[in-house]
Protein backbone atom coordinates (compact mmCIF):
# COMPACT_ATOMS: atom_id res chain seq x y z
CA UNK A 1 0.00 0.00 0.00
CA UNK A 2 1.08 3.25 -1.07
CA UNK A 3 2.94 5.46 1.73
CA UNK A 4 2.40 8.55 -0.22
CA UNK A 5 -0.67 10.66 -0.08
CA UNK A 6 -2.26 12.68 -2.76
CA UNK A 7 -3.70 15.41 -2.42
CA UNK A 8 -6.51 17.49 -5.58
CA UNK A 9 -6.36 20.88 -5.89
CA UNK A 10 -8.11 22.83 -8.74
CA UNK A 11 -8.15 19.26 -10.85
CA UNK A 12 -4.46 18.84 -10.03
CA UNK A 13 -2.90 16.41 -8.32
CA UNK A 14 -0.26 16.25 -5.76
CA UNK A 15 1.44 13.62 -4.09
CA UNK A 16 3.36 14.08 -0.83
CA UNK A 17 5.23 11.74 1.36
CA UNK A 18 3.91 10.44 4.64
CA UNK A 19 6.09 9.79 7.68
CA UNK A 20 5.35 6.89 10.30
CA UNK A 21 6.91 7.04 13.73
CA UNK A 22 8.43 4.28 15.97
CA UNK A 23 4.81 3.70 17.46
CA UNK A 24 2.96 3.71 14.02
CA UNK A 25 1.81 7.63 14.18
CA UNK A 26 1.48 9.13 10.90
CA UNK A 27 2.07 11.99 9.50
CA UNK A 28 1.77 13.75 5.86
CA UNK A 29 4.51 15.51 5.07
CA UNK A 30 3.78 18.96 3.40
CA UNK A 31 6.78 20.83 3.39
CA UNK A 32 6.94 20.53 -0.33
CA UNK A 33 3.22 21.74 -0.63
CA UNK A 34 3.54 25.76 -1.04
CA UNK A 35 6.09 25.79 -3.68
CA UNK A 36 4.08 22.94 -6.11
CA UNK A 37 0.67 24.03 -5.19
CA UNK A 38 1.01 27.75 -3.73
CA UNK A 39 -1.41 26.73 -0.97
CA UNK A 40 -0.74 26.54 2.93
CA UNK A 41 -2.23 24.28 5.30
CA UNK A 42 -4.34 26.24 8.40
CA UNK A 43 -4.93 24.09 11.94
CA UNK A 44 -5.56 26.74 14.41
CA UNK A 45 -3.88 25.94 17.61
CA UNK A 46 -2.08 23.40 15.88
CA UNK A 47 -4.93 20.40 16.96
CA UNK A 48 -3.76 18.03 14.12
CA UNK A 49 0.04 19.65 13.25
CA UNK A 50 3.47 17.92 14.13
CA UNK A 51 6.11 20.72 14.61
CA UNK A 52 9.02 18.06 14.65
CA UNK A 53 10.14 14.47 14.69
CA UNK A 54 11.54 13.83 17.97
CA UNK A 55 12.60 11.32 19.88
CA UNK A 56 12.58 12.30 23.99
CA UNK A 57 8.85 11.76 24.87
CA UNK A 58 6.10 9.41 23.32
CA UNK A 59 2.42 9.80 24.26
CA UNK A 60 -0.37 7.74 23.32
CA UNK A 61 -3.62 10.28 24.09
CA UNK A 62 -6.18 7.24 23.36
CA UNK A 63 -4.52 4.51 25.76
CA UNK A 64 -2.99 6.67 28.59
CA UNK A 65 0.32 5.87 27.88
CA UNK A 66 3.25 8.32 28.29
CA UNK A 67 6.87 7.32 27.75
CA UNK A 68 10.53 8.86 28.04
CA UNK A 69 12.57 7.98 25.84
CA UNK A 70 10.71 4.85 25.72
CA UNK A 71 10.64 3.55 29.09
CA UNK A 72 7.03 3.62 30.86
CA UNK A 73 6.58 6.73 33.42
CA UNK A 74 4.86 4.11 35.96
CA UNK A 75 8.17 2.02 35.93
CA UNK A 76 10.23 5.72 36.16
CA UNK A 77 7.73 6.71 39.22
CA UNK A 78 8.26 3.21 41.16
CA UNK A 79 12.29 2.52 40.18
CA UNK A 80 13.36 5.77 39.49
CA UNK A 81 14.34 9.62 41.23
CA UNK A 82 14.27 13.25 39.47
CA UNK A 83 18.33 13.32 38.75
CA UNK A 84 18.26 9.98 36.82
CA UNK A 85 15.33 10.45 34.98
CA UNK A 86 16.21 14.46 33.88
CA UNK A 87 18.89 12.83 32.44
CA UNK A 88 17.43 9.99 30.90
CA UNK A 89 15.58 12.53 28.98
CA UNK A 90 18.15 15.33 28.10
CA UNK A 91 21.05 12.75 26.88
CA UNK A 92 18.59 9.47 25.67
CA UNK A 93 19.73 7.14 28.34
CA UNK A 94 19.65 5.36 31.82
CA UNK A 95 22.78 7.00 33.60
CA UNK A 96 26.00 4.49 34.62
CA UNK A 97 26.81 5.06 37.88
CA UNK A 98 29.81 7.19 37.04
CA UNK A 99 27.31 9.60 34.70
CA UNK A 100 24.96 9.91 37.67
CA UNK A 101 27.38 10.99 40.07
CA UNK A 102 29.12 13.30 37.24
CA UNK A 103 25.89 14.71 36.27
CA UNK A 104 24.71 15.31 40.60
CA UNK A 105 28.18 16.87 40.93
CA UNK A 106 26.97 19.58 38.48
CA UNK A 107 23.98 19.81 40.21
CA UNK A 108 25.35 20.29 43.22
CA UNK A 109 28.43 22.69 42.24
CA UNK A 110 25.95 25.07 40.64
CA UNK A 111 23.41 25.25 43.11
CA UNK A 112 24.42 28.62 44.49
CA UNK A 113 23.10 31.58 42.83
CA UNK A 114 26.01 34.96 42.21
CA UNK A 115 26.22 36.42 45.32
CA UNK A 116 25.05 39.79 44.21
CA UNK A 117 22.05 38.23 42.34
CA UNK A 118 20.47 38.77 45.85
CA UNK A 119 20.24 41.95 45.38
CA UNK A 120 17.75 41.31 42.24
CA UNK A 121 15.17 39.80 44.58
CA UNK A 122 14.87 43.14 46.47
CA UNK A 123 13.25 44.96 43.22
CA UNK A 124 10.65 42.78 43.65
CA UNK A 125 7.42 43.69 45.60
CA UNK A 126 6.70 41.06 48.06
CA UNK A 127 3.44 40.41 46.01
CA UNK A 128 5.06 39.19 43.08
CA UNK A 129 4.41 36.17 41.47
CA UNK A 130 7.08 33.95 41.15
CA UNK A 131 6.34 32.69 37.74
CA UNK A 132 7.83 36.16 36.63
CA UNK A 133 10.65 35.99 39.27
CA UNK A 134 11.21 32.74 38.50
CA UNK A 135 11.43 33.80 34.23
CA UNK A 136 12.99 36.99 34.68
CA UNK A 137 15.78 35.55 37.21
CA UNK A 138 16.67 32.90 35.05
CA UNK A 139 18.05 35.89 32.26
CA UNK A 140 19.51 37.37 34.86
CA UNK A 141 21.30 34.30 36.09
CA UNK A 142 22.79 33.91 32.38
CA UNK A 143 24.02 37.12 32.67
CA UNK A 144 26.45 36.10 35.08
CA UNK A 145 27.77 33.33 32.99
CA UNK A 146 30.16 34.33 30.15
CA UNK A 147 29.20 30.96 28.38
CA UNK A 148 25.87 31.56 28.29
CA UNK A 149 26.60 35.25 27.31
CA UNK A 150 28.87 34.23 24.61
CA UNK A 151 26.54 31.06 23.36
CA UNK A 152 27.40 29.59 19.73
CA UNK A 153 24.86 27.84 18.32
CA UNK A 154 25.50 24.48 17.99
CA UNK A 155 29.31 24.72 19.34
CA UNK A 156 28.45 24.73 22.95
CA UNK A 157 31.77 23.82 25.01
CA UNK A 158 30.55 22.09 28.79
CA UNK A 159 26.83 22.16 27.89
CA UNK A 160 26.42 19.27 30.58
CA UNK A 161 27.65 22.21 32.84
CA UNK A 162 25.48 24.62 31.70
CA UNK A 163 22.72 22.17 31.58
CA UNK A 164 23.18 20.92 35.52
CA UNK A 165 23.33 25.03 36.36
CA UNK A 166 19.91 26.04 34.48
CA UNK A 167 18.28 22.66 36.46
CA UNK A 168 19.66 23.81 39.82
CA UNK A 169 19.60 27.47 39.62
CA UNK A 170 16.13 26.97 38.62
CA UNK A 171 15.49 25.45 42.10
CA UNK A 172 17.50 28.20 44.37
CA UNK A 173 15.51 30.80 42.28
CA UNK A 174 12.13 29.49 43.04
CA UNK A 175 13.22 28.88 46.76
CA UNK A 176 14.61 32.38 46.74
CA UNK A 177 11.11 34.00 45.89
CA UNK A 178 9.28 31.95 48.57
CA UNK A 179 11.99 33.67 51.13
CA UNK A 180 11.84 37.13 49.91
CA UNK A 181 7.97 37.09 49.34
CA UNK A 182 7.78 36.03 52.87
CA UNK A 183 10.26 38.50 54.50
CA UNK A 184 12.54 35.05 55.67
CA UNK A 185 16.37 35.33 55.05
CA UNK A 186 17.67 33.26 52.26
CA UNK A 187 18.78 29.48 53.16
CA UNK A 188 21.33 28.22 51.33
CA UNK A 189 21.83 25.00 49.66
CA UNK A 190 23.90 22.31 51.48
CA UNK A 191 26.34 19.75 49.87
CA UNK A 192 25.13 16.83 51.37
CA UNK A 193 22.11 17.12 50.58
CA UNK A 194 20.02 15.91 47.05
CA UNK A 195 18.09 17.73 44.59
CA UNK A 196 14.75 17.83 45.97
CA UNK A 197 15.82 17.48 49.72
CA UNK A 198 17.61 20.44 49.23
CA UNK A 199 14.38 22.68 47.38
CA UNK A 200 12.80 21.44 50.52
CA UNK A 201 15.84 22.66 53.04
CA UNK A 202 16.15 26.07 51.09
CA UNK A 203 12.48 26.49 51.40
CA UNK A 204 11.75 25.96 54.71
CA UNK A 205 15.18 25.69 57.21
CA UNK A 206 15.75 29.15 59.24
CA UNK A 207 19.11 30.36 60.35
CA UNK A 208 18.80 28.81 63.91
CA UNK A 209 17.30 25.22 62.95
CA UNK A 210 17.11 22.79 60.01
CA UNK A 211 13.95 22.14 58.38
CA UNK A 212 13.09 18.06 59.24
CA UNK A 213 13.16 16.63 55.86
CA UNK A 214 10.66 13.76 56.22
CA UNK A 215 11.59 11.05 53.56
CA UNK A 216 7.75 10.35 52.43
CA UNK A 217 7.35 14.30 51.65
CA UNK A 218 11.16 14.34 49.78
CA UNK A 219 10.08 11.65 48.03
CA UNK A 220 6.43 12.84 46.70
CA UNK A 221 7.87 15.91 45.81
CA UNK A 222 10.84 14.28 43.68
CA UNK A 223 7.88 12.12 42.34
CA UNK A 224 6.24 15.30 41.33
CA UNK A 225 9.10 16.97 39.72
CA UNK A 226 9.71 13.23 37.90
CA UNK A 227 6.45 13.39 36.51
CA UNK A 228 6.52 16.65 35.04
CA UNK A 229 9.96 16.15 33.29
CA UNK A 230 8.76 16.20 29.45
CA UNK A 231 5.52 15.78 27.70
CA UNK A 232 6.10 16.00 24.09
CA UNK A 233 5.19 19.37 22.38
CA UNK A 234 3.43 21.15 24.90
CA UNK A 235 2.42 25.03 24.84
CA UNK A 236 5.58 25.69 26.78
CA UNK A 237 7.77 22.99 25.10
CA UNK A 238 6.62 24.07 21.66
CA UNK A 239 7.55 27.57 22.99
CA UNK A 240 11.21 26.75 24.04
CA UNK A 241 11.55 24.86 20.71
CA UNK A 242 10.65 28.44 18.75
CA UNK A 243 12.47 30.57 20.74
CA UNK A 244 15.65 28.15 20.51
CA UNK A 245 15.15 27.72 16.79
CA UNK A 246 16.75 31.33 16.08
CA UNK A 247 19.58 30.02 18.00
CA UNK A 248 18.78 32.47 21.36
CA UNK A 249 20.97 30.20 24.02
CA UNK A 250 19.42 28.15 26.40
CA UNK A 251 18.34 30.25 29.41
CA UNK A 252 16.41 32.99 27.15
CA UNK A 253 14.38 30.33 25.58
CA UNK A 254 13.76 28.39 28.83
CA UNK A 255 12.71 31.75 29.85
CA UNK A 256 10.33 31.93 27.51
CA UNK A 257 9.10 28.49 28.53
CA UNK A 258 8.31 29.81 31.68
CA UNK A 259 6.29 32.26 30.79
CA UNK A 260 4.33 30.11 28.70
CA UNK A 261 3.98 27.44 31.19
CA UNK A 262 2.06 30.33 33.64
CA UNK A 263 -0.95 30.25 31.54
CA UNK A 264 -3.84 28.53 33.57
CA UNK A 265 -4.76 26.48 30.65
CA UNK A 266 -1.40 25.55 31.20
CA UNK A 267 0.95 25.08 33.68
CA UNK A 268 -1.14 27.50 35.89
CA UNK A 269 -3.42 24.99 36.11
CA UNK A 270 -2.52 23.13 39.41
CA UNK A 271 -3.14 26.98 41.59
CA UNK A 272 -6.31 27.61 39.04
CA UNK A 273 -7.69 23.57 40.83
CA UNK A 274 -6.90 24.57 44.19
CA UNK A 275 -8.31 28.19 43.94
CA UNK A 276 -11.42 25.95 42.59
CA UNK A 277 -11.09 23.76 44.98
CA UNK A 278 -11.22 26.09 47.71
CA UNK A 279 -13.59 28.22 46.26
CA UNK A 280 -16.33 24.80 46.14
CA UNK A 281 -15.09 23.94 50.00
CA UNK A 282 -16.10 27.86 51.10
CA UNK A 283 -19.34 27.98 49.60
CA UNK A 284 -20.26 24.56 51.23
CA UNK A 285 -21.21 23.09 47.36
CA UNK A 286 -20.63 19.89 47.19
CA UNK A 287 -18.84 20.08 43.88
CA UNK A 288 -22.38 19.89 41.96
CA UNK A 289 -22.94 23.22 41.50
CA UNK A 290 -19.27 23.85 40.29
CA UNK A 291 -19.83 20.99 37.76
CA UNK A 292 -23.14 22.74 36.53
CA UNK A 293 -21.19 25.57 36.36
CA UNK A 294 -18.03 23.97 34.63
CA UNK A 295 -20.88 22.37 31.50
CA UNK A 296 -22.47 25.65 31.31
CA UNK A 297 -20.42 27.64 28.41
CA UNK A 298 -21.59 30.99 29.41
CA UNK A 299 -20.29 30.76 33.17
CA UNK A 300 -16.39 31.23 32.24
CA UNK A 301 -15.85 28.37 34.59
CA UNK A 302 -14.44 25.25 33.76
CA UNK A 303 -13.39 22.11 35.71
CA UNK A 304 -9.52 22.99 36.69
CA UNK A 305 -7.16 19.65 35.92
CA UNK A 306 -9.80 18.39 33.94
CA UNK A 307 -9.27 17.63 30.31
CA UNK A 308 -6.36 17.11 27.56
CA UNK A 309 -5.34 17.93 24.32
CA UNK A 310 -4.08 14.98 23.30
CA UNK A 311 -5.11 12.55 26.23
CA UNK A 312 -8.61 11.31 25.91
CA UNK A 313 -8.13 8.79 28.55
CA UNK A 314 -7.15 9.15 32.58
CA UNK A 315 -3.51 11.26 32.08
CA UNK A 316 -1.35 8.44 33.60
CA UNK A 317 0.67 10.79 35.66
CA UNK A 318 -2.69 11.55 37.60
CA UNK A 319 -3.38 8.34 38.68
CA UNK A 320 0.59 8.62 39.98
CA UNK A 321 0.04 11.72 41.66
CA UNK A 322 -3.81 10.37 43.06
CA UNK A 323 -2.25 7.47 44.65
CA UNK A 324 0.95 9.29 45.98
CA UNK A 325 -1.59 11.78 47.72
CA UNK A 326 -3.54 9.51 49.63
CA UNK A 327 -0.36 7.90 51.22
CA UNK A 328 1.48 11.37 52.22
CA UNK A 329 -1.81 12.50 53.58
CA UNK A 330 -2.08 9.14 55.64
CA UNK A 331 1.76 9.18 56.64
CA UNK A 332 1.19 12.89 57.56
CA UNK A 333 -2.05 12.23 59.36
CA UNK A 334 -3.53 15.23 57.23
CA UNK A 335 -7.09 15.19 56.84
CA UNK A 336 -7.76 17.65 54.00
CA UNK A 337 -11.27 18.65 52.68
CA UNK A 338 -10.06 19.89 49.58
CA UNK A 339 -9.13 15.91 48.81
CA UNK A 340 -12.46 14.44 49.50
CA UNK A 341 -14.25 17.42 47.25
CA UNK A 342 -11.58 16.69 44.96
CA UNK A 343 -12.41 12.81 44.48
CA UNK A 344 -16.44 13.69 44.86
CA UNK A 345 -15.33 16.08 41.59
CA UNK A 346 -13.93 13.30 40.10
CA UNK A 347 -16.53 10.64 40.89
CA UNK A 348 -19.28 12.92 39.40
CA UNK A 349 -17.54 13.87 36.13
CA UNK A 350 -16.44 10.77 35.26
CA UNK A 351 -20.30 9.62 35.44
CA UNK A 352 -21.54 12.96 33.85
CA UNK A 353 -22.03 12.47 29.82
CA UNK A 354 -20.60 16.15 29.57
CA UNK A 355 -17.25 14.94 30.36
CA UNK A 356 -17.50 11.80 29.30
CA UNK A 357 -18.38 12.44 25.52
CA UNK A 358 -15.90 14.59 25.60
CA UNK A 359 -13.36 12.67 26.99
CA UNK A 360 -12.48 14.82 29.89
CA UNK A 361 -10.78 12.77 32.37
CA UNK A 362 -8.64 14.24 35.28
CA UNK A 363 -4.74 15.85 34.11
CA UNK A 364 -1.49 15.98 35.57
CA UNK A 365 -2.65 19.35 37.60
CA UNK A 366 -6.09 17.68 39.23
CA UNK A 367 -4.20 16.23 42.45
CA UNK A 368 -0.37 17.94 42.09
CA UNK A 369 -1.74 20.62 44.58
CA UNK A 370 -3.44 18.67 46.98
CA UNK A 371 0.33 17.35 48.06
CA UNK A 372 1.99 20.61 47.21
CA UNK A 373 -0.28 21.68 49.85
CA UNK A 374 -0.03 19.61 52.17
CA UNK A 375 3.89 20.13 51.77
CA UNK A 376 3.22 23.97 53.06
CA UNK A 377 4.05 25.38 49.78
CA UNK A 378 2.01 27.95 49.00
CA UNK A 379 -0.43 27.76 46.02
CA UNK A 380 1.14 30.49 43.97
CA UNK A 381 4.48 28.92 44.00
CA UNK A 382 2.81 25.26 42.62
CA UNK A 383 3.52 26.47 38.33
CA UNK A 384 7.12 27.03 40.07
CA UNK A 385 7.01 23.53 41.54
CA UNK A 386 6.04 22.71 37.55
CA UNK A 387 9.04 24.52 36.14
CA UNK A 388 11.71 23.03 38.16
CA UNK A 389 10.09 19.36 36.88
CA UNK A 390 9.99 20.57 33.11
CA UNK A 391 13.54 22.32 33.01
CA UNK A 392 14.73 18.83 32.10
CA UNK A 393 12.63 18.52 28.98
CA UNK A 394 12.85 22.29 27.70
CA UNK A 395 16.48 21.49 27.92
CA UNK A 396 16.44 18.03 26.11
CA UNK A 397 14.18 19.60 23.33
CA UNK A 398 16.48 22.68 23.31
CA UNK A 399 19.39 20.02 22.73
CA UNK A 400 17.54 17.93 20.17
CA UNK A 401 17.22 21.10 17.82
CA UNK A 402 20.76 22.73 18.05
CA UNK A 403 22.41 18.99 17.92
CA UNK A 404 19.95 18.63 14.70
CA UNK A 405 22.20 20.12 11.74
CA UNK A 406 19.62 20.70 9.10
CA UNK A 407 17.09 22.59 12.11
CA UNK A 408 15.72 26.27 10.69
CA UNK A 409 14.13 28.94 12.58
CA UNK A 410 10.42 28.67 13.12
CA UNK A 411 8.34 30.33 11.18
CA UNK A 412 4.78 29.25 10.45
CA UNK A 413 2.63 31.06 7.62
CA UNK A 414 -0.91 32.44 7.66
CA UNK A 415 -3.77 33.20 5.86
CA UNK A 416 -4.60 37.18 5.66
CA UNK A 417 -8.43 37.99 6.17
CA UNK A 418 -7.71 41.83 6.99
CA UNK A 419 -8.48 44.97 4.76
CA UNK A 420 -7.86 44.75 1.18
CA UNK A 421 -5.63 47.21 -0.55
CA UNK A 422 -6.39 50.84 0.68
CA UNK A 423 -4.24 53.84 1.06
CA UNK A 424 -3.13 56.90 3.71
CA UNK A 425 -5.90 59.41 4.52
CA UNK A 426 -4.57 62.84 6.29
CA UNK A 427 -6.18 63.28 9.45
CA UNK A 428 -8.40 66.79 8.55
CA UNK A 429 -10.21 63.43 5.98
CA UNK A 430 -10.79 60.66 8.58
CA UNK A 431 -14.33 60.77 9.81
C1 LIG B 1 -1.20 20.72 31.14
O1 LIG B 1 -0.24 19.73 26.41
C2 LIG B 1 0.27 19.15 27.46
O2 LIG B 1 0.88 18.11 27.41
C3 LIG B 1 0.08 19.93 28.75
C4 LIG B 1 0.51 19.22 30.03
C5 LIG B 1 2.00 19.06 30.10
O3 LIG B 1 2.45 18.15 30.82
O4 LIG B 1 2.73 19.90 29.52
O5 LIG B 1 -0.12 17.96 30.13
C6 LIG B 1 0.13 20.05 31.27
O6 LIG B 1 -1.25 21.84 30.69
C7 LIG B 1 -2.44 19.93 31.50
C8 LIG B 1 -3.75 20.75 31.24
C9 LIG B 1 -3.98 21.70 32.40
N1 LIG B 1 -5.10 22.61 32.11
C10 LIG B 1 -6.29 22.47 32.76
O7 LIG B 1 -6.56 21.59 33.56
C11 LIG B 1 -7.29 23.58 32.42
C12 LIG B 1 -8.67 22.96 32.19
N2 LIG B 1 -8.63 22.20 30.92
C13 LIG B 1 -9.10 22.84 29.72
O8 LIG B 1 -8.87 24.20 29.66
C14 LIG B 1 -8.78 22.04 28.46
O9 LIG B 1 -9.19 20.75 28.68
C15 LIG B 1 -7.36 22.03 27.93
C16 LIG B 1 -6.80 23.40 27.77
C17 LIG B 1 -6.46 21.22 28.80
C18 LIG B 1 -7.41 21.35 26.56
O10 LIG B 1 -8.11 22.20 25.73
P1 LIG B 1 -8.46 21.81 24.19
O11 LIG B 1 -7.73 20.62 23.77
O12 LIG B 1 -8.35 23.06 23.39
O13 LIG B 1 -9.94 21.35 24.29
P2 LIG B 1 -11.16 22.30 24.15
O14 LIG B 1 -11.00 23.50 25.03
O15 LIG B 1 -11.45 22.51 22.70
O16 LIG B 1 -12.32 21.38 24.80
C19 LIG B 1 -13.14 20.50 24.02
C20 LIG B 1 -14.51 20.56 24.68
C21 LIG B 1 -15.11 21.97 24.73
O17 LIG B 1 -16.51 21.82 24.80
P3 LIG B 1 -17.37 21.89 23.37
O18 LIG B 1 -16.98 23.20 22.71
O19 LIG B 1 -16.96 20.69 22.58
O20 LIG B 1 -18.82 21.84 23.82
O21 LIG B 1 -14.41 20.15 26.05
C22 LIG B 1 -14.76 21.23 26.89
C23 LIG B 1 -14.66 22.49 26.06
O22 LIG B 1 -15.53 23.49 26.56
N3 LIG B 1 -13.79 21.25 27.99
C24 LIG B 1 -14.09 21.50 29.27
C25 LIG B 1 -12.89 21.35 29.97
N4 LIG B 1 -11.90 21.04 29.11
C26 LIG B 1 -12.47 20.99 27.88
N5 LIG B 1 -15.26 21.82 29.87
C27 LIG B 1 -15.21 22.01 31.22
N6 LIG B 1 -14.08 21.89 31.96
C28 LIG B 1 -12.91 21.56 31.37
N7 LIG B 1 -11.80 21.44 32.10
Amino acid sequence: MSKEATLELEGKSYTLPTVTGTENEKAVDISSLRANSGYITLDEAYGNTGSCVSKITFIDGDKGILRYRGIPIEELADKSNFVETAYLIIYGNLPTRAQLKTFSDLLTENSFLPENMKFHFEGFPSTAHPMAILSAMINAASCFDEKVMRWQWGKVKEFEAIAAKLISQTRTIAAYSYRKSHGLPLIYPKKAYKFTENFLHMMFSMPYEDYEIKPEIAKALDLIFLLHADHEQNCSTSTVRMVASSQANLFASCSAGVCALWGPLHGGANQAVLEMLDEIHKTGDDGSKFIAAAKDKNSGKKLMGFGHRVYKNYDPRAKIIKKSCDEVLTKLHISDPLLDIAKHLEEAALKDSYFVERKLYPNVDFYSGIIMRAIGIPVEMFPVMFAIGRMPGWIANYKEIMDEPKSRICRPRQIYNGAALNHYVPIEGRK
